[in-house]
């Protein structure tokens, strides 16, 4: 028999190493790393003798192709960033920080499928049945006729899942309080969690069910995170959102059966989780003429178009080194934006703190953001307040032209019933709609922008005179 290495796996990301090491070379987090038995197996039996093979079907490309069949739960949020429902079939990874609200928002859309006559199972592992049933409570859902059950043996889940009629969903909370009895790791563990999502996923592909896992975000590495199994299921929706904050975002990192670029925006409140049909209104903040640094992005995420307020605070700094602080932007990002801004618009920053936020602890994805935070930024740096009913979007590149960006007319859409009257956009934007009373500025550099924000660029001449 072949000697027994032990092997080192990180439990973030799931890398295997030969040695410990304080930092995982994989994902880069530190503390991740903890000893695992390989012995124990990934996903299947160790134990047992491996069995002829038998021979499967083969068949053709051509043929009846079953039409992916969804289950709606009527919660508009929830089945957009699904893609139009949970797939029969499937399995669905919910991840996020623990106490964002994942068993909630997964508990009323038990509720909500149980009231349309589908048969919901909810297998909870970390909260007692009383525990749950207060939450259910709680958020009117107790009426329903969700099935619970606290258990976190795979083996028995599976035998109770597979007694009586099959069920249409399947939650499990959460895949880091399963275990196997077929492997000896810790529950926690990346073997431990791997197993018994790998025996989850079976589970649904055999049966037709739809199995949604709920994985927490563990920022120390004792437990395995949802990234572990990322790569076997078949979809994956992220919980994000700020404790100081009500609202909550879901969104679409993978999904086999739908698009990817989907965010599903609730508030959390004392009744749980409410959609939030028209998400703008709360990144806006409360919109002020008078205080400069604030410029509106008129954003997309996936198919949906979203308003949002870039806030940036410029002042005079006494350190060798200026401060970047950024809040829901990328600080690689920003600092091509200020290069931009110094080497073609004659703006210098290198003896100023940046401050940038994104309102309402929102994330931006998007290169079309730069305009306005470029916009924002100069406005601060100027003292100069930008026109309140103006949004701004736009790619910059390192030349310092304003490139076009996708969805103009879907932005530009958003913005008038929103209450906005003017737009800031690349020049040479297609799908340009016939102008219904907005007024489009159609910019073709940087430079142009920051002359048209800074006036002749006098209200920037104090900064240039510090050098
Ligand atoms: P929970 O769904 O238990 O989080 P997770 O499963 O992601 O760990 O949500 C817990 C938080 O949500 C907790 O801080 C209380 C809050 N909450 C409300 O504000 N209102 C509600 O109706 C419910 C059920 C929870
Ligand atoms: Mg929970």
């Amino acid at each position: 028999m072949a000697k027994v290495r032990t092997q080192f796996v990180c439990q973030n990301c799931g890398t295997v190493h030969t040695r410990w090491a304080g930092k995982c070379e994989g994902c880069g987090e530190w503390n991740t790393i903890i000893e695992d038995d390989p012995t124990a197996g990934i996903g299947g039996g160790p134990s047992r003798a491996p069995k002829k093979g038998r021979p499967v079907a083969l068949t053709t490309l051509s043929g009846d192709i079953e039409d992916a069949p969804r289950i709606q739960t009527g919660i508009s949020e929830l089945d957009r960033v699904t893609g139009g429902g949970f797939v029969r079939g499937s399995a669905l990874l919910v991840g996020g920080d623990p106490g964002i609200g994942k068993s909630t928002v997964l508990m009323q859309a038990a509720a909500a499928l149980s009231r349309r006559n589908h048969r919901v199972i909810y297998v909870s592992g970390e909260e007692a049945v009383a525990q749950v049933r207060l939450r259910a409570q709680r958020l009117g859902a107790a009426d329903s006729d969700v099935l619970l059950a606290a258990e976190t043996n795979v083996e028995d889940i599976l035998a109770t899942l597979s007694e009586g009629k099959r069920p249409d969903l399947v939650i499990i909370d959460s895949i880091q309080t399963l275990w196997s009895d077929i492997v000896d790791s810790a529950p926690g563990t990346v073997t431990q969690v791997r197993t018994g999502v790998q025996a989850m996923i079976r589970f649904a592909k055999q049966t037709g069910t739809a199995v949604v896992l709920v994985g927490h975000v563990t920022k120390e590495g004792q437990i395995a995170g949802p990234r572990v199994v990322e790569h076997m299921v078949d979809a994956v929706l992220y919980f994000e959102g700020d404790r100081g904050h009500h609202y909550r975002i879901l969104r679409t990192v993978k999904n086999r059966f739908g698009p990817t670029d989907e965010i599903g925006v609730f508030e959390m409140s004392d009744k749980g989780l409410r959609e939030v049909a028209n998400p703008s209104e709360l990144f806006l903040g409360e919109r002020n003429e008078k205080s400069p640094g604030a410029a509106v992005f008129a954003g997309m995420e996936g198919t949906r178009p979203v308003l949002v307020e870039v806030q940036a605070l410029v002042a005079p700094t006494s350190l060798g080194t200026p401060r970047r602080a950024i809040v829901g932007w990328d600080s690689a990002r920003l600092s091509m934006i200020l290069a931009v801004l110094e080497a073609h618009c004659g703006v210098r920053l290198g003896q100023h703190d940046v401050y940038l936020n994104i309102a309402g602890g929102y994330r931006i994805s998007e290169p079309a953001a730069d305009l306005a935070v470029a916009s924002a930024l100069v406005s601060s740096l100027a003292g100069l307040a930008l026109p309140a009913d103006c949004v701004y979007f736009g790619e910059v590149s390192l030349s310092g032209a304003i490139r076009p960006v996708a969805h103009t007319a879907q932005r530009l859409k958003e913005a008038e019933k929103l209450g906005f009257s003017q737009a800031v956009l690349p020049s040479a934007s297609t799908e340009l709609p016939k102008n219904g009373g907005g007024r489009w500025s159609e910019m073709e550099s940087l430079p142009d922008l920051v002359a048209r924000i800074a006036g002749s660029r006098n209200a920037l001449r104090p900064a240039e005179h510090e050098d």
